[in-house]
């Protein structure tokens, strides 16, 4: 990398992390989710339950209680029911989690009534590995279009060290697991996390090849992401990171998936498939439906309760803040989450957000087209090998910074 890539890297991020504080400053209280001025949006299901907790994990959850769990979903529905009555139709479906097949037959009956209230034409969910038995798969047939299974490590004393070893069992036992599971569902996708303190090229050469030998339609590479929530327990389980290799392990898996299609800065297929990859990625515009969900609506990040008991409590809207943001701030986050998917298509960006993104975004392109992290051709905006590693790391830092808006939040469920 040149010296004016590392210097614009550092800039972009400092300049991330900045523009986060500046625009959370500001939360108001929730209002309710306006009646839609479009017809079809995104829809984003949380489900905060785990049976356990993983070291580096920041996401929203509770440990599993069979009545609780089924009180939320209860909730969840209801919540569901009501955006119908309001005009809402969404098209695509993302459950995350937590773990969202943590109790199969209550996801079932959610995913259900979605299908029947609204157009959706394709379903994500996330699980984890004791949750991808056959039998139980085969009840989401026709339902789910996409599961993504957390590994994260092929290597035991990861897994170990991630408190994953003792709950999802040793690499071995894993891949007995996801033996049985790949193939059942039409997309099949492995998630790996690379980057963890003292772990070397051939460690992760490992975790690639093992995956790629278990032939699932996709792999998904996540580089460590350590939040305020989470740095503490990772140095203590891991040690502190000596040398930073995060860089050079990306170069690694961009040689090792040549023959991949690459779907977005951190995601690799076997064909090209057309469904959303990351939810914020393909949309601009999504709503959020269970405790601890975030909307993105008219310019406005709307935030759902995080206590389980005041989530089901709230009645109709669940709404508890929201933060508005300023014009070019919008049109940078949309930015972000388009180019990450590998290009841009300049007129379709600027009929969607109604800008001229070479007038309003111009600082921002010449930089980084100075600095080759980007080119233009055939009116798009493409990101060369360096500038795909560089929104690796804006998203990171964008996912990290969320991570500390629900840091935010639960420390007021604490208190
Ligand atoms: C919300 S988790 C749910 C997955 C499922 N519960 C499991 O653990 O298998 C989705 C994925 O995000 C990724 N992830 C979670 N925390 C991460 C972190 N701190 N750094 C990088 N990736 C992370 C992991 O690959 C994980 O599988
Ligand atoms: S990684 Fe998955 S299983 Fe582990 S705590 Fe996070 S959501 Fe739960």
């Amino acid at each position: 990398m040149t010296f004016s890539q590392k210097l614009i890297l550092n800039g972009t991020q400092t300049f991330l992390n900045y523009k986060f504080k500046q625009n959370f400053k500001a939360i108001k209280k929730g209002d309710t989710k306006k009646l839609p001025s479009k017809k079809s949006y995104m829809m984003y299901i949380h489900i905060p339950f785990c049976h356990t907790f993983c070291t580096y994990c920041g996401f929203h959850k509770y440990i599993y209680d069979e009545l609780l769990a089924k009180k939320y979903f209860q909730a969840l529905r209801e919540e569901i029911k009501n955006a119908k009555e309001l005009g809402f139709d969404f098209d695509t479906l993302y459950v995350g989690g937590g773990t969202t097949l943590v109790n199969e037959n209550e996801l079932l009956k959610t995913l259900e009534l979605c299908k029947s209230l609204f157009s959706i034409k394709e379903i994500s969910c996330e699980s984890d590995p004791n949750h991808i038995k056959p039998d139980k798969l085969r009840l989401f047939n026709g339902l789910i279009d996409r599961l993504s299974c957390g590994v994260q490590s092929f290597d035991d004393e990861f897994l170990k060290k991630t408190a994953r070893y003792q709950k999802f069992g040793s690499s071995k036992e894993l891949i007995k697991k996801l033996e049985a599971a790949i193939g059942i569902l039409p997309i099949f996708s492995i998630d790996l996390i690379f980057n963890f303190p003292a772990q070397n090229e051939k460690d992760l050469l490992k975790d690639l090849q093992i995956a790629q030998k278990l032939n699932p339609t996709q792999i998904t590479t996540y580089p460590l992401m350590k939040s305020k929530l989470t740095k503490k327990l990772i140095a203590k389980s891991f040690g502190k990171d000596l040398v930073d290799k995060e860089f050079e392990f990306y170069k690694l898996i961009q040689d090792f998936f040549k023959a991949y299609q690459q779907n977005n800065c951190w995601s690799f297929s076997l064909e090209k498939n057309s469904l959303s990859d990351e939810y914020v990625s393909y949309h601009n515009e999504y709503v959020g439906f269970g405790s601890g969900a975030f909307s993105f609506l008219d310019n406005k990040l709307l935030v759902n309760a995080f206590d389980l008991n005041e989530y089901e409590s709230l009645g109709e809207n669940k709404l508890i803040a929201e933060f508005d943001f300023k014009r070019k701030d919008i049109l940078r986050y949309n930015f972000l989450s388009k180019i990450f998917s590998l290009e841009l298509d300049i007129d379709k960006f600027n009929e969607n957000f109604t800008c001229d993104i070479k007038k309003d975004l111009s600082l921002e392109l010449a930089l980084l087209k100075f600095s080759s992290f980007l080119f233009e051709r055939d009116k798009k905006f493409i990101l060369s090998d360096e500038g795909k590693y560089l929104f690796v790391l804006l998203m990171k830092e964008f996912y990290t910074n969320m991570d500390t808006v629900r840091a935010f939040f639960k420390e007021r469920i604490l208190h």
